[in-house]
């Protein structure tokens, strides 16, 4: 894609969702596999469907619907990106991070990456909710390559801070509080769509992961490139093959969310409403 058509591209998006709605969202979230229900706790103004956005790919897998929502929480505007389109779809990764290069437009300033990941830790239980720390990419592709849109970030962004230190406190405390049986680590973001293999995990541990998943590295590539500060929330659906005598179903992930539910999104008013 040449480099004026991906910013013309940006522009009529914005365009589009400015005419729908005047709010100016300060705060971005991504809700990743089963965990939509978290929209229960904004005070919605505009649901804006992706398939009306100008240039947005619809979301084709389930469990993940799509829309683009705005509205507040507490004070704090907020645009949701109620579903996310994913690499093994077949999706390039410049549409990948389309939505998310969107939201940074709209003058987000923090974004907040949720996904259903597979523990890698014996230690975890389906349900805990993991901060990320750090991550791996492991798709054997980046969403910079390519020309650099200097109009959008630097050719080589640094990745000391990923995933933004003060955020991640602040998300631990509350966490603390509300007794949410939580971790912080390192997500491992594969292509999919196979779930791992056991000597797959246990390569995935032995090289530093905690988590791994099939979302949320592009995203945060496209927004640290873009000057954004990210929190990254991994609500753990299963322990990762070999780690349990189950085999991993789509089924079971959005199950496990569902059942988190209501923790996570009273935690993430509670964190949205203080940003
Ligand atoms: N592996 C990869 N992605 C996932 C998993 C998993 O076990 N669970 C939810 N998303």
């Amino acid at each position: 894609m040449a480099e004026e058509s991906l910013l013309d591209q940006l522009k009529e998006s914005v365009q589009y969702i400015r005419n729908m709605s005047k709010m100016r969202p300060r705060v971005g979230i991504t809700l990743g596999s089963g965990l939509s229900g978290f929209v229960k706790g904004v005070n919605v103004e505009t649901i804006i469907p992706y398939k009306d956005i100008p240039h947005f790919s619809p979301s084709a897998v389930d469990g993940h619907p799509g829309n683009m929502i705005l509205g507040r929480v507490g004070e704090t505007p907020l645009v949701v990106l109620q579903g996310r389109v994913h690499y093994y779809e077949g999706h390039s990764m410049e549409r990948v991070v389309y939505p998310t290069r969107v939201i940074a437009q709209l003058g987000i300033e923090k974004l907040i990456l949720t996904n259903a990941a597979g523990g890698l830790d014996p230690n975890m239980k389906p349900g805990d909710l993991m901060l990320i720390s750090d991550h791996i990419n492991l798709m054997g592709t980046n969403p910079l390559i390519g020309p650099n849109i200097s109009a959008l970030g630097l050719r080589f962004p640094d990745m000391t801070a990923a995933y933004d230190r003060e955020l991640i406190e602040i998300a631990a405390t509350i966490l603390r509080r509300r007794k949410i049986c939580h971790s912080v680590g390192v997500y491992c973001g594969v292509t999919g769509p196979t779930y791992e293999t056991a000597a797959e995990v246990r390569y995935l541990h032995m090289i530093g992961g905690h988590a791994v998943g099939m979302s949320t590295v592009p995203e945060n590539i496209a927004a640290k490139h873009m000057g954004l500060r990210v929190l990254g929330v991994s609500c753990i659906s299963n322990l990762a093959t070999g780690l349990s005598n189950n085999s991993i179903t789509h089924d079971e992930v959005k199950e496990t969310a569902a059942r988190v539910e209501k923790d996570f999104t009273d935690f993430l008013v509670e964190l949205i409403s203080g940003l």
